[in-house]
């Protein structure tokens, strides 16, 4: 079958569906591949570097929309230079695959459908584990995230890092991060990377020890209420979190430097956490990244597309910030559509058949020859414990009642260690008791060191713990006065081994909590 990747027409879209390097895989599928003449321009690719792997070039885009399979990244649409709709150019029958957004576009599922068209969805793809590999919004989410750090820093007048020069002591910038999901993990990466202090505050609880793992700050909302909702996705949240979170978010808005925000519930408008008041409450230079803006802005003052300055406060409120990220965004999202079509072609002989019976096609297939399959049956493995074609809900079972209080089961457990230990005394050798005692003693302040150290700095921790153990060093010590020169070599040996393990370790961990270390 003949793939076919026209340019992208919406207006500042600089991204294009496949890259000469997913092009040349795509061929070994079987497929054979045409790009419409400048497509990849605004991704820098050029026609040179598609030709150069076996990619045919084609200047006319009615001629190219006669492939058997379309693959973009908008959504068809009215073509403004052949005054013509995208669709009316498509083959009868043929397969389109781009981010469609069905609920949103009624009219253009009517056309495919009118088309007999197959149309796959990349923004239906459902978020099971198995669909990871096709998963083209996290895959933009992230270039967002990332984006968002540096349109932030391109608005921000100061530095990120904080620095001691002789100049005078410059702090480091304080981002907040409001919303812990694909944009806002990789925001607070990027913006940790650069240097600054970042805070992150999220209403799925679960996200904590992913926010304290990328070296951020979680900041808790005084109010106990569960944030998952359907599918592991956030939920509307009642009342009173809201009113709690209002002021959490207006004192963190005096502290900070930078707000990203990226607060989203599915098919819900941008829950609005930052009023106009909270702008007014922050330092001027101050910037708001807000990345929801699309869907309404999770800041009252934003404007869609547009960078505006409220009280001395910049609002970047883009839409397109993948886009602006054209060559990193085409290569992801071009393998998201290789992996597509890896599995609408297992056998790798150019033919792409849609298996409505495999649950991630099923998902992501919203037109199937002419008949419009979206919304698709809930999914048979829940990603949460939510109820699944209206059967009952999951009620967790109510707890068992412990057969003793936990006070007197601790003095228990107590007693019977102490006749135990007692037990142990009495039969065991006097020279066991003592090694033992040690030993005990040796897992209880080892226990106490390692249980508190953040997980962030668990490699470290392990590095250190590697140089320490070299501690045997002193067995070869004592060993190498012995009797015998094999004896003498041998422990030698060791001890140069050791000794490079030693001050190896000691040096990595130190190399490691530089990166760590900030001068506030
Ligand atoms: P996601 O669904 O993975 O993450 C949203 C996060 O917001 C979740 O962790 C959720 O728990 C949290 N959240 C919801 N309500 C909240 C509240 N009231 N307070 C605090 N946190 C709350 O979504 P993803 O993929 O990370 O995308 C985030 C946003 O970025 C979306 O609005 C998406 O449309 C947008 N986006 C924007 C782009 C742009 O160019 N501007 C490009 C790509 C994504």
């Amino acid at each position: 079958m003949r793939i076919g990747v026209p340019q992208e027409i919406h207006a500042g879209e600089r991204r294009v569906a496949t890259t000469p390097e997913v092009a040349a895989k795509l061929q070994k599928l079987g497929f054979t591949v045409a790009i419409q003449s400048g497509a990849g321009v605004g991704a820098d690719f050029s026609d040179e570097a598609y030709r150069g792997v076996g990619v045919e070039i084609i200047d006319d885009a009615r001629t190219l929309w006669t492939a058997d399979i379309i693959l973009k990244v908008r959504g068809p649409e009215a073509h403004p230079a052949l005054g013509c709709h995208e669709l009316d150019l498509m083959r009868e029958g043929a397969l389109l695959i781009s981010f469609i957004w069905p609920a949103q576009n009624a009219d253009l599922m009517e056309r495919l459908a009118a088309r007999h068209a197959t149309a796959i969805a990349m923004d239906s793809v459902p978020r099971i584990s198995r669909a990871q590999k096709l998963d083209a919004l996290s895959s933009m989410a992230n270039i967002a995230g990332y984006r968002a750090v540096i349109e932030a820093a391109q608005n921000f007048g100061r530095f990120f890092t904080g620095q001691v020069t002789a100049a005078g002591k410059v702090p480091p910038a304080k981002v907040l991060v409001i919303g812990a999901g694909v944009a806002g993990l990789a925001a607070i990466g990027a913006a940790n990377g650069l240097g600054a202090i970042v805070r992150a505050m999220d209403t799925r609880p679960e996200v904590k020890e992913q926010v304290k793992s990328l070296g951020a700050e979680y900041v808790e909302v005084n109010y106990q209420e569960e944030g998952g909702g359907v599918g592991g996705y956030a939920k509307t949240m009642s009342e009173g979190y809201q009113k709690a979170q209002r002021e959490t978010t207006a004192k963190q808005c005096m502290e900070v430097d930078v707000v990203i925000t990226t607060a989203l519930i599915p098919g819900k408008p941008a829950p609005k956490l930052i009023t106009a008041g909270m702008v007014e409450a922050m330092q001027e230079g101050s910037v708001i990244v807000d990345l929801a803006a699309e869907q309404g802005g999770n800041c009252e003052l934003t404007v869609p597309g547009q960078v505006v300055k409220r009280h001395g406060v910049s609002i970047v409120g883009f839409v397109d910030l993948p886009s602006r990220m054209a060559r990193q965004s085409s290569q992801l999202y071009a393998t998201n559509l290789l992996r597509v079509l890896e599995e609408l072609s297992p056998k790798k002989d150019g033919v792409a058949t849609v298996n409505m019976d495999d649950e991630m096609i099923r998902g992501a297939t919203v037109v199937n020859a002419g008949m419009i399959t979206w919304p698709p049956p809930p999914l048979k493995v829940s990603v949460a414990s939510t109820p699944v074609n209206g059967a009952a809900p999951l009620v967790p079972p109510p707890p068992k009642k412990p057969w003793l209080p936990a006070r007197a089961r601790t003095a228990l457990w107590c007693v019977l260690a102490g006749f135990a230990l007692y037990g142990l005394g009495s039969a065991a050798p006097p020279a066991f008791m003592s090694h033992f005692m040690v030993f005990v003693l040796a897992c209880f302040v080892g226990y106490m060191v390692i249980w508190n150290v953040t997980p962030a700095l668990h490699t470290p921790l392990m590095s250190v713990t590697n140089a320490i153990s070299s501690i045997i060093a002193i067995g070869a010590l004592i060993q190498i006065s012995a009797p015998g020169m094999l004896l003498t070599l041998l422990t030698g040996f060791a001890l140069i081994l050791t000794s490079i393990n030693m001050a190896g370790g000691f040096a990595v961990t130190q190399r490691m909590l530089r990166m760590f270390r900030r001068s506030e």
